[in-house]
């Protein structure tokens, strides 16, 4: 893969890229394997919106990422598994390894009667069997459905049934620190209410005693035992679906965003290899969950496209203590080290004694992802962990993009700390005012969209596609709106300052305020519910639930505590409200919305200027929520 190594040259390629994209994507696209070429690179347009790439091609992505590297590299370690428990054996599967049990599992989906368009629900704990079972629906053209093993039966209930999955692959259960979550027990409790699953794969990892239902549950052993490793991968359309990811909206349920195989393809290989500057048998361990779009990227096909030697480690960053991510690094040797501002914020807390009995001398690049890195943690992260050589790679991107859009390229771009500094080559990003039009120049701030299509980005909301026009091709014809506030100062740096819509980045994670709302209001006593999000020293931003209730006879302790457990039964534990006030009423302006630009001072402890209030229904309401903020 050609790999920008001067800034110069990177300047020359994002001319090049932006005056005739199609040349450029094409010879991007050349260095994979294809079974037909394609016709036409790109077909495009923002209305609809149609997005098409490499139409007439024929690839299969995990042909990619493991036949295509098997005469090389065949013995080299694809992923290396780190266990919850410092003290149990970790594993290794080369690439001939996980292409052997890839083909045996692809086998398996086929017995089960998974066919080409049939969606499968991955709802599994970070162990490689993820990996295969991600990579053995994309060789058989199965559309795989990854659902983070710490949502709730409720939450997968609703993502199994939006796109009426046919089979779901789960575990008995995991450990992650000192806390076991019984995973089957969770899924035999959505399986109740999902009339579309014909049978369910359990991987035993922790032989954990479980229900196990003959008719429709399968151990993963017994199954792969009896099929052969032998699979021919199914040449897929590049425009073929090849997985769902749900994701939070400011309004209404998650949207499962649809991605296709040959551009994603494309472009998870070729950001992969020039973000992080990777270089041939480099270890990179990146720390997200396969259950978000990074683990799918940055953890499994981006690295995996490359040859690379993918690190996933199923534990914590504090178990069995806070120098656990550095005990990781320096027994497997990491080079690159991905992980979010959050759990460098939060390692921070411990200080910085843990660094003499760690080398991380193996440690060549370091990147951030998820959120906005404040500069202080920026710099804690380059000095304890960087060892002030290290260049970090701020990297800006969303669920819907598919992979990274803006970010330095590592070794090649100027760095300034907290700023995600300029656009990948490919992709062209604009600043818009509120009436919608294009913001010229440096030293400007706006909001952030993109004018120009690029073959990672999400194609549709699965059988939704008129909510997909509306979220993000309706706020400003003809462009991709992003949903996140910019800024770009005097020497064209772009700082990305987060959600300008009513979605909140907790952790990283990213939470639609009306979900919460949704299940806050099912509580008895609640008759209505506002969230927002705040200034979280470690979390980046903490949700404030501001909730009137009915006369009721609990206390506002216990209530709190009912309502904690309600979201966490109802989404997961990640979502609980950080603060809670119950109050008598909520600011509203005479048509009823909410204001929550109020709201959102209340919750951020600024009352001095609330700013114009004159249109509320009841003004005075404002000064009693004001007396008993939290
Ligand atoms: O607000 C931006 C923030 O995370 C949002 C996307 O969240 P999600 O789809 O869950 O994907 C996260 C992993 C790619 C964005 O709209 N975000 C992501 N990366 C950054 C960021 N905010 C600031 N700086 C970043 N580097």
């Amino acid at each position: 893969m050609k790999q920008i190594v001067s800034f110069d040259q990177y300047r020359r390629e994002y001319e090049r890229s932006i005056q005739d994209p199609e040349d450029f994507w094409a010879e991007v696209a050349a260095d994979y394997q294809w079974s037909r070429k394609w016709d036409t690179v790109l077909d495009w347009n923002f209305t609809e919106p149609s997005i098409k790439w490499f139409e007439g091609g024929y690839c299969n992505l995990a042909e990619n990422c493991l036949d295509r590297h098997l005469d090389k590299r065949g013995e080299q370690v694809a992923i290396i598994w780190e266990p919850n428990e410092s003290s149990e054996a970790y594993r290794t599967l080369t690439y001939r390894e996980l292409h052997e049990q890839t083909c045996r599992f692809a086998n398996v989906l086929k017995k089960l009667g998974v066919k080409k368009g049939d969606r499968v629900c991955i709802y599994l704990p970070m162990i490689p069997e993820a990996a295969v079972a991600m990579l053995a629906c994309a060789r058989i053209g199965a559309i795989h459905s990854v659902v983070f093993a710490g949502f709730s039966a409720t939450s997968l209930v609703n993502r199994m049934n939006d796109s009426e999955c046919s089979l779901l692959i789960t575990a008995d259960a995991v450990f992650r620190g000192k806390k076991k979550i019984e995973l089957k027990k969770i899924a035999d409790e959505a399986l109740e209410q999902t009339p579309s699953i014909k049978h369910c794969i359990v991987y035993n990892h922790r032989n954990t005693e479980i229900n196990f239902d003959e008719g429709r549950d399968h151990w993963w052993y017994d199954l792969m035992r009896e099929e052969s490793s032998e699979h021919a991968a199914e040449p897929m359309e590049a425009e073929a679906p090849l997985f769902i990811l749900y994701t939070s909206g400011s309004t209404g349920k998650p949207k499962g965003l649809l991605h296709t195989t040959g551009g994603y393809m494309v472009f998870a290989g070729y950001t992969f290899s020039n973000v992080f500057n990777y270089r041939e048998e480099e270890v990179f361990f990146c720390t997200a969950d396969v259950g978000w779009v990074t683990g799918h990227t940055y953890l499994v096909y981006g690295p995996l496209l490359n040859g690379a030697t993918t690190v996933m480690f199923e534990g914590i960053p504090t178990y069995p203590d806070h120098g656990r991510f550095w005990e990781v690094v320096d027994k497997h040797q990491v080079n690159i080290f991905y992980t979010a501002p959050t759990a460098i914020r939060s390692l921070e807390t411990y200080g910085t004694e843990i660094f003499q009995t760690k080398k991380l001398d193996s440690l060549r690049i370091l990147g951030t992802v998820g959120e906005p890195i404040n500069e202080e943690a920026w710099q804690w992260y380059h000095e304890y962990v960087g060892k002030k050589k290290c260049p970090i790679v701020d990297t800006w991107w969303q669920t819907e993009t598919g992979g990274i859009l803006i970010s330095p390229i590592a070794t090649v771009t100027p760095l300034k700390p907290s700023f995600a500094t300029f656009p990948l080559p490919g992709i062209q990003p604009v600043l818009l005012d509120g009436s919608g039009k294009e913001i010229e120049g440096n030293g400007v701030s706006g909001y952030l969209c993109l004018r120009f299509p690029w073959p990672g980005m999400a194609r549709t909301i699965y059988s939704d596609h008129t909510h997909f026009r509306q979220t993000y091709f309706s706020a400003y014809k003809g462009y991709y709106f992003t949903g996140d506030g910019c800024k770009k100062d005097e020497e064209g740096y772009y700082r990305i300052t987060g959600r300008i819509d009513d979605v909140i980045n907790v952790s990283g994670h990213r939470i639609g305020t009306g979900e919460i709302e949704d299940v806050i209001d099912e509580h008895q006593v609640v008759v209505e519910s506002a969230v927002v999000g705040y200034p979280h020293d470690i979390k980046g931003q903490g949700l404030y639930a501001f909730v009137i209730c009915n006369e009721t006879a609990l206390t506002d302790d216990k209530l709190r505590l009912e309502i904690q457990s309600l979201v966490a039964e109802k989404i997961g534990a990640f979502a609980r409200p950080d603060k809670i006030q119950i109050v008598p009423g909520l600011p509203k302006t005479r048509s009823g919305k909410i204001m929550r630009r109020i709201l959102r001072k209340i919750a951020e402890g600024d009352t001095s200027n609330l700013g114009d209030t004159s249109t509320l229904l009841d003004p005075a309401i404002v000064d009693r929520i004001k007396e008993s903020a939290l």
